[in-house]
């Protein structure tokens, strides 16, 4: 598996992902808009050797700070260590580019990522009530300082 910056020619392979893996996914013109958006957006993907897009990792960058807008994994690609190696590849490069905190909503159940975000080193913010649909669900607002991004070694 390799983790690369997304191009347009990426976009099928994350809808895909993309409706495998979230009850209201986003529709393919939009993830086409975000990926022509460059000047703003940062996507990277996780790809098998036969050129299977398996994941895939955005932000948008405005000014010193970053914004995830989605991260998500086909499901038998889980649970093996490439989610957190993706966004920890996206989260250093906006680092790098000048980002001093990453901003992230996800929702109050998703008990996954949530253990993945507090790993980096996410700490909550704030709390955004009904922020999601289908099912109705509060959202944590977190967010990681350059600072606090940290690396658990086992
Ligand atoms: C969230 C997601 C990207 C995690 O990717 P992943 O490749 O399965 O995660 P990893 O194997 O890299 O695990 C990294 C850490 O995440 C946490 N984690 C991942 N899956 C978990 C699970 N099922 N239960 C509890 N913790 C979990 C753990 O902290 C784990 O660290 P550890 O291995 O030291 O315990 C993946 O579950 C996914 O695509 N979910 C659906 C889409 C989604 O919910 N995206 C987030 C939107 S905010």
């Amino acid at each position: 598996m390799i983790v690369r910056p997304a191009t347009p020619e990426d976009a099928q392979g994350i809808y895909e992902v993309e409706t495998e893996s979230f009850s209201v996914p986003w529709r393919r013109e939009t993830i086409d808009r975000e990926l022509a958006n460059t000047e703003v957006t940062r996507y990277y993907v996780l790809v098998r050797p036969d050129g299977r897009i398996e994941g895939y990792a955005g932000l948008w960058r405005v000014v010193d700070e970053g914004q995830v807008t989605n991260i998500a994994l086909r499901k038998e690609v889980r649970r093996q260590g490439y989610g957190e190696l993706l966004v920890r590849v996206m989260m250093e490069a906006a680092y790098e580019e000048g980002c001093t905190d990453i901003f992230l909503e996800v929702r109050f159940s998703n008990l996954p990522a949530l253990s993945l975000y507090r790993k980096l080193g996410y700490e909550v913010l704030s709390i955004r009530k009904k922020y999601y649909s289908d099912p109705e669900e509060d959202a944590y607002v977190m967010d990681c300082k350059k600072e606090k991004y940290h690396w658990v070694v086992k």
